[in-house]
């Protein structure tokens, strides 16, 4: 009981709104000749050019160039919202060719309530037009190693970032990810991080995609960051939406948005 209302809280969100990014933890103590993100490096401009920073202090990705498809625990619920704004096509957040776009409508997944289901789709006021990330409709990419970005904090109780941040962690299965969190909807959430720890998404990251190539050298989105136990701790992996679990469900909510 105790441990569920911990881990919702883990799941953050709206609380003290942080944003996003691409995280690590360092292991130890740092010496001078360590970069300024531990696991994680800056993105190039343009690398990512799907990746939106949301203004509630998540991530989002370019699922068409007219929604964003976020966390739930992002969003307070669905309908009419131009509360949100979306900053996209640049790397530093302060950038005066930052594309800024409004929200027209959110909506929340259909039955979440803090546990699993964790995606929503968020309306924008005008296209972008930038590439958008697809989605995985089948589990044959939850696997390997996986990329993550975001503006959120570079090492847990950190602050929120100016520059995207990238990194690389590997697949968990189910089986091993249980251990660390009993709780897991194994078929509606999908695992990554190192036994070791170290690297990882982390608070502000939420929202934003996990995403990988496929099979024709594109990139394929397979998970949205959702929670975790503190941010790259060894044994504790990071938590992410399966995507391929709700890609229909996505695709027919896009439509009727
Ligand atoms: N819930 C966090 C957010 O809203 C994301 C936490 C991800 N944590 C992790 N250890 N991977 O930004």
């Amino acid at each position: 009981m105790k441990k569920n209302l911990v881990r919702a809280l883990q799941r953050c969100a709206a609380a003290g709104a942080v944003v996003l990014a691409a995280i690590s933890l360092q292991p130890t103590s740092s010496s001078a000749a360590t970069p300024p993100v531990v696991g994680g490096t800056r993105a190039a401009q343009g690398e990512f050019p799907f990746m939106v920073r949301l203004s509630m202090g998540c991530g989002g990705a370019l699922y068409t160039k007219q929604i964003v498809l976020t966390a739930a625990h992002c969003v307070s619920g669905s309908g009419n919202n131009t509360s949100i704004t979306a900053t996209a096509g640049v790397v530093d957040l302060q950038s005066s060719s930052a594309i800024k776009v409004k929200s027209t409508k959110v909506l929340q997944a259909p039955g979440y309530n803090g546990t699993g289901k964790d995606w929503a789709l968020i309306k924008l006021a005008k296209p972008i037009d930038l590439p958008t990330l697809k989605i995985a409709d089948t589990k044959a990419y939850d696997n390997g190693t996986f990329t993550v970005a975001g503006w959120g904090a570079a090492r847990e109780g950190g602050g929120q970032q100016r520059y995207l941040l990238k990194a690389q962690v590997p697949f968990v299965s189910d089986a091993s990810c249980k251990q660390a969190y009993p709780e897991l909807v194994a078929g509606e959430e999908i695992c990554a991080g190192f036994q070791q720890g170290g690297v990882d998404t982390c608070q502000g990251d939420s929202g934003g995609p996990m995403f990988r190539k496929d099979n024709n050298n594109a990139w394929i989105q397979v998970g949205i960051v959702s929670w975790g136990e503190g941010c790259a701790r060894p044994n504790y992996p990071g938590v992410y939406t399966e995507v391929s679990t709700f890609a229909s469900a996505i695709k027919s909510a896009a439509a009727r948005l």
